[in-house]
């Protein structure tokens, strides 16, 4: 309440990247108060715990790609209640990203309309600035996620090499990487959804996988892919079909659209991808889908226009063990994650599920 009424229509009041940028520069230099925010914006309950592979989330509630494209804040992010974070995307050059303005609120929509393209510092650099956050082998509370985008002078048929860069040189920090094959903002970067593009793609990141976990002695990596809610659903399924063939960890439903600009009231069409509310039932559609199809097999973690614990809720009830939040994070703003997941517990209650877990895919089952 405070910060809807408060604080967001100050920060509201100015150019969206640029607050965007100005609160992460803020929230990086005072990570030292994690410890004090945490008890305030978190939720511990063993209800809420759920596992995907080799993962353990303490709640299923995480940050979606592209909020701390540089990992700038990644120590403060567990203070906020997130049960696992993704940064990124990184690509393996550093590139400045599209001519500004590029971020757009659309608050009667709740929504945001980007098109950042992959602004970020680029492999090495981020590698550098994790070694000094996390030092040798350390870790965060959560786990940490490393969204690895294809650089944008690079072509399609060079893409494998690029995303292998990012990987390689980031390797050691990420308990899960997400191989990012679905902006709207990188030209042709959707065409490696194509089945033997993808199949290529991963084969390499496998791979590398398996030499570098033997190097680290250690299990390989989990490896998630991210995609568009653009595609047809025979896509989707031949999208499926390679994931599981390539023993893929999970998929991650759904990036921001391109379309679906008749959902909105403004009026407005900027080029860019959607997200947001509008962009909630197709993401849904897409994790039904994918959870039905695979039989439950393939682990889904949702995303795309959750605000509340309904949303979450819906979300998991489709099939996703696992959401993540990004516009609902910007408008609903820190005490976001706690009322999920509190959220969550009062509707397990009320429909008799026992622990979170027991929700995944109950409603697509029927
Ligand atoms: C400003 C902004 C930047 C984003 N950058 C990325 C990105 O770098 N990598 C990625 O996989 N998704 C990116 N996304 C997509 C989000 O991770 C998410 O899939 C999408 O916004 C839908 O979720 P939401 O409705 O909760 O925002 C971005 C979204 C926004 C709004």
């Amino acid at each position: 309440m405070i910060y809807k009424y408060c604080f967001r229509p100050l920060l509201f009041l100015k150019d969206a990247e640029e607050t965007h940028e100005q609160t992460l520069a803020f929230l990086s230099r005072v990570d030292f108060l994690a410890p004090i925010l945490e008890p305030f914006f978190s939720v511990s309950d063993s209800r809420l715990q759920v596992g995907i592979g080799p993962l353990h989330f303490p709640n299923p509630v995480g940050l979606a790609g592209g909020f701390d494209k540089n990992g700038k804040a990644i120590k403060i992010w567990p203070a906020f209640g997130f049960g696992f974070i993704e940064i990124g995307a990184v690509t393996a050059l550093a590139q400045p990203g599209n001519p500004k303005p590029r971020l757009i609120r659309l608050p009667k929509d709740h929504a945001l309309i980007n098109r950042l393209g992959f602004n970020n510092e680029g492999a090495e650099a981020i590698g550098a600035h994790l070694g000094a956050m996390l030092g040798n082998g350390g870790r965060l509370k959560i786990p940490l996620g490393i969204n690895i985008g294809r650089s944008k002078v690079v072509k399609t048929e060079d893409a494998a090499a690029d995303y292998l860069f990012t990987f390689e040189r980031l390797y050691s920090f990420g308990d899960f990487f997400t191989l990012n094959v679905s902006s709207p903002n990188t030209p042709n970067l959707r065409d490696l959804q194509e089945k033997n593009l993808l199949k290529d793609l991963l084969a390499a990141i496998q791979t590398k996988n398996q030499e570098l976990a033997e190097k680290e002695r250690s299990g390989r990596k989990p490896i998630f892919v991210k995609v568009d809610p653009d595609m047809e659903i025979s896509q989707l399924d031949q999208v499926i079909d390679v994931l599981e063939s390539r023993q893929v960890t999970g998929i991650i439903a759904t990036n921001a659209t391109a379309f679906l600009r008749e959902k909105l009231t403004a009026g407005i069409d900027e080029p860019g991808g959607l997200s947001g509310k509008p962009l909630r039932e197709r993401a849904t559609s897409f994790i039904r889908h994918i959870y039905q199809a695979t039989r439950g097999r393939l682990p889904i973690i949702g995303v795309g226009g959750i605000f509340t614990a309904e949303d979450a809720y819906e979300k998991i009830k489709a099939g996703a063990t696992a959401v993540q939040i990004l516009t609902g994070f910007v408008y609903e703003g820190p005490c976001a994650v706690k009322r999920i997941n509190r959220g969550l517990l009062r509707l397990m209650e009320r429909d008799g599920f026992k622990n979170i877990s027991e929700v995944v895919g109950s409603e697509a089952r029927n």
